[in-house]
């Protein structure tokens, strides 16, 4: 099955609009004419307006960290899948593991918000991933198979161009350790397994299934040879324009 990989960046909690338009500034040419994989920029909300007008009919598209799952209403501080797409939004993070760990998210509010993003047309990235300790006790694979389950639950197959799943080991992000390879291979297998139990097996195979951890210039190019590895979504290292530049051409 011939997936095209794509690369995301997730930006966190990084960058002023001033400090975004200087790194598309410099990124954009970087990356021009680049079609192999597909290029995403998850700025801040705040920068989002910024980054989109910047890279508007090129080959970068633009994503959020995060989305409600109303469409309007009374809900102090959130935004709606509609409020993304007016400012020029085609990706919408869901799930991460800091949203989990830092907000209370549970698979049930994944899974609301990526039945919404799916109903207003955005493309959905759903993080999974163990923790240390999860992946010390060897229940990584219930934990994915849960997550993935959970998530998934009321999706259907013929969505499945629409949405991707990020893998992200925690132990992994932010902290210099990336999974191997093999590990992160071994991951994607067990989530497209249970994909298919969601999807069936058709869907499962055209499933995007990301890697995300510590991804560096230098570890790169293992990781996407992997056939089983679709595509990263990448932090730290992707807050540096010639950084990412180096990963998206990897
Ligand atoms: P790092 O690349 O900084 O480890 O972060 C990974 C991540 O959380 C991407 O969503």
């Amino acid at each position: 099955m011939n997936r095209k990989k794509l690369i995301a960046a997730n930006w966190k909690m990084y960058k002023t609009p001033t400090q975004a338009e200087a790194f598309v500034g410099t990124f954009l040419p970087q990356v021009y004419g680049h079609t192999r994989d597909e290029i995403v920029l998850c700025p801040p909300y705040v920068c989002i307006p910024t980054v989109a007008e910047l890279v508007r009919d090129t080959n970068v598209g633009v994503g959020a960290q995060n989305m409600f799952w109303e469409k309007e209403g009374a809900y102090t501080g959130e935004i709606s899948p509609a409020m993304l797409l007016a400012v020029g939004c085609s990706h919408v993070i869901l799930g991460h593991s800091e949203r989990r760990q830092y907000f209370g998210e549970t698979d049930d509010m994944v899974n609301r918000r990526l039945k919404a993003a799916l109903a207003a047309g955005l493309t959905a990235i759903v993080c999974i991933g163990e923790v240390l300790q999860e992946r010390e006790a060897g229940i990584t694979d219930d934990v994915l198979r849960r997550q993935c389950e959970n998530a998934l639950r009321e999706i259907s197959g013929d969505q499945v161009s629409r949405f991707t799943i990020a893998y992200e080991p925690v132990w992994a992000i932010g902290t210099g350790k990336t999974a191997t390879p093999q590990i992160a291979a071994d991951a994607h297998r067990v989530i497209r397994q249970q994909a298919a139990l969601a999807l069936g097996d058709d869907a499962a195979q055209k499933l995007r299934i990301l890697y995300g951890g510590s991804i560096k210039p230098e570890n790169v190019k293992a990781l996407m040879s992997q056939e089983e590895i679709d595509g990263g979504l990448v932090g730290g290292a992707s807050l540096d324009p010639a950084s990412f530049a180096a990963i998206v051409k990897w």
